[in-house]
């Protein structure tokens, strides 16, 4: 859109000179966009770097990911944490692979419908890809995105007008400058990551300053709104609803299951009996239905599988990681 055409010059310049050098920005290869952009949505960059690595130094193809035991999979997952994602890429390649890739490369869909057609692949990570694999224009929404774009075109995100999902996919959308959706996502993701951070974004370095809605409220309502320095101090990224704190948590638990069943060799089995005091300080096998009840959600999921449900006695019951 030609009344973008200067918000777009300044972003990607910026982008050209301020862009981290990142190994899932060097490459094209849909394959290994996949499984960074998988790892990227709940999972900081520096956490990021060392694993995307390791994981495809394991399992360097579609192939090799498809055909690896679940077990290992979900073992070389270990620290990003939300383990379903490992359970969800894995069946993604060997969809792929059921389709006939690589030997037909077409079978690695390029459009973001067709990659929304992948077991596991949301819009965000179906947009993504097509992008940043397939050099497509397309416009999507992670945290970042969503925040920058609310903020320049809307104005600060707890001020009027209201903008639902859709709305802000559109003004995304026609935000990316044609020919180059690849730079320009990259670009509005970093400038989120690194400038345009929910907490304290840091306007006074902001290329986009000029053209942003949020800054032009922001700096108005701030009587000493130095250029240099300002930083206005946005209602922080909203509270999870009255937080628990996390050692207490289903998730929590639900990560040191499979954390504990990742130190057995595969094809070995816990007892509910004995993983119980691996998982929780404390034990007592009063807590055994609670255990159980935790194992058959994370078995629903894909991340473990049952190995012996033998009567009535749950403390005999065994679990183990997917072969
Ligand atoms: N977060 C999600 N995708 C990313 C990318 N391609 N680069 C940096 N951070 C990201």
């Amino acid at each position: 859109m030609t009344e973008h055409l200067s918000t777009q010059q300044q972003l990607l310049e910026w982008f050209a000179t301020n862009g981290r050098d990142l190994p899932w920005r060097r490459t094209r290869n849909p394959y290994h966009i996949l499984v960074a952009e998988i790892m990227l949505q709940q999972t900081q960059v520096d956490r990021v770097m060392p694993k995307y690595a390791a994981f495809l130094a394991l399992f360097p193809t579609v192939e090799a990911l498809a055909a690896a035991s679940t077990a290992e999979v979900i073992r070389a997952w270990q620290g990003l944490g939300y383990n379903r994602r490992a359970v969800n890429l894995q069946r993604a390649a060997q969809a792929l692979v059921a389709a006939g890739y690589p030997a037909d490369p077409a079978a690695f869909p390029s459009t973001p419908a067709g990659l929304r057609e992948l077991p596991g692949i949301g819009a965000y990570t179906a947009g993504a890809v097509a992008c940043f694999a397939f050099e497509r224009d397309v416009a999507f929404l992670d945290t970042n995105i969503r925040r920058v774009v609310r903020r320049l075109l809307a104005g600060p995100e707890d001020q009027p007008p209201a903008t639902s999902e859709a709305q802000l996919t559109a003004l995304a959308a026609e935000l990316v400058p044609p020919g180059q959706g690849w730079a320009w996502n990259q670009a509005i993701m970093e400038l989120g990551a690194l400038i345009c951070t929910a907490a304290r974004p840091q306007c006074w370095r902001c290329p986009l300053r000029e053209r942003c809605a949020a800054y032009a409220t922001w700096s108005a309502a701030d009587t000493n709104a130095d250029l240099l320095t300002f930083t206005p101090t946005p209602p922080r990224a909203r509270r999870k609803a009255a937080e628990q704190p996390f050692h207490t948590s289903s998730r929590y638990f639900r990560g040191r299951i499979i954390e504990a069943l990742g130190q057995l060799a595969d094809h070995e089995a816990h007892p509910l009996a004995q993983l119980g005091p691996l998982v929780k300080d404390g034990w007592t096998d009063a807590e055994l239905a609670w255990l159980a009840k935790l194992a058959t959600g994370l078995a629903n999921d894909g991340l473990l599988v049952w190995r012996e449900q033998p009567g009535d006695d749950l403390a005999l019951w065994s679990v183990a990681l997917p072969g």
